[in-house]
């Protein structure tokens, strides 16, 4: 092997070494991505003790939006909303894990309906933010979806969407 020859291996090699590390650094500071968030019946089961964005609430919201969803045209309902995690964003964006339930009481106490908004994350339902919607039955996760209601709670929530990340009653 000449001498020039070698040189070339090992100019070659160093050069191989280095690009190597540099790739490897590069890899470890990229986050890995966030993982995909499936709620069970048992990570709603205590909502009632978790965090309130909002208590009682009481006809119309003061944006108007709301309309006749979530009972609000009936002035004998309050609502309440409850979330597991308060403050649990980076950039603005809920994070996989994030869960919003949504309490319909007749003003004398009794629960008339309840329903809620979880991040699920990754591939699902992304162009609504990675949100799943789902109605509460007897504490459990009664129906859930993407496209929950025909879409209609993608749809009017997304006038948050730039705001809230799709949280009308935010933390
Ligand atoms: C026409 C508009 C509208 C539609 C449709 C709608 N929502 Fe909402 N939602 C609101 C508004 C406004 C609030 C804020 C709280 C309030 O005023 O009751 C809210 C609050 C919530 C909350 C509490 C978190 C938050 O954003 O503050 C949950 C959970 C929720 N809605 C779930 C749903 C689900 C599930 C559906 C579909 C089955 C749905 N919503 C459809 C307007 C809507």
């Amino acid at each position: 092997m000449d001498i020039s020859f070698r040189k070339a291996v090992l100019t070659l090699s160093a050069f191989t070494f280095i690009s190597f590390n540099i790739g490897c650094s590069k890899d470890e500071e990229v986050a890995a991505p966030a993982q995909e968030f499936v709620a069970a019946d048992a990570d709603i089961a205590n909502y009632s003790t978790w965090t309130k964005t909002a208590e009682n609430l009481e006809g119309p919201d003061p944006a108007g939006l709301i309309g006749a969803a979530h009972e609000a045209n009936n002035m004998d309902v309050r609502r309440t909303v409850f979330l597991n995690k308060p403050n649990n964003k980076s950039n603005g964006k809920w994070a996989n894990g994030t869960i919003l339930v949504k309490e319909m009481r007749h003003k004398d106490g009794r629960l008339l309906a309840a329903m809620g908004m979880v991040k699920r994350g990754a591939s699902f339902n992304t162009t609504h933010n990675g949100w799943e919607w789902f109605i509460v039955k007897d504490g459990k996760i009664a129906d859930r979806a993407a496209g929950l209601m025909d879409g209609m709670c993608n749809g009017c929530h997304s006038s948050s969407k730039d705001t809230y990340d799709y949280v009308f009653t935010k933390r």
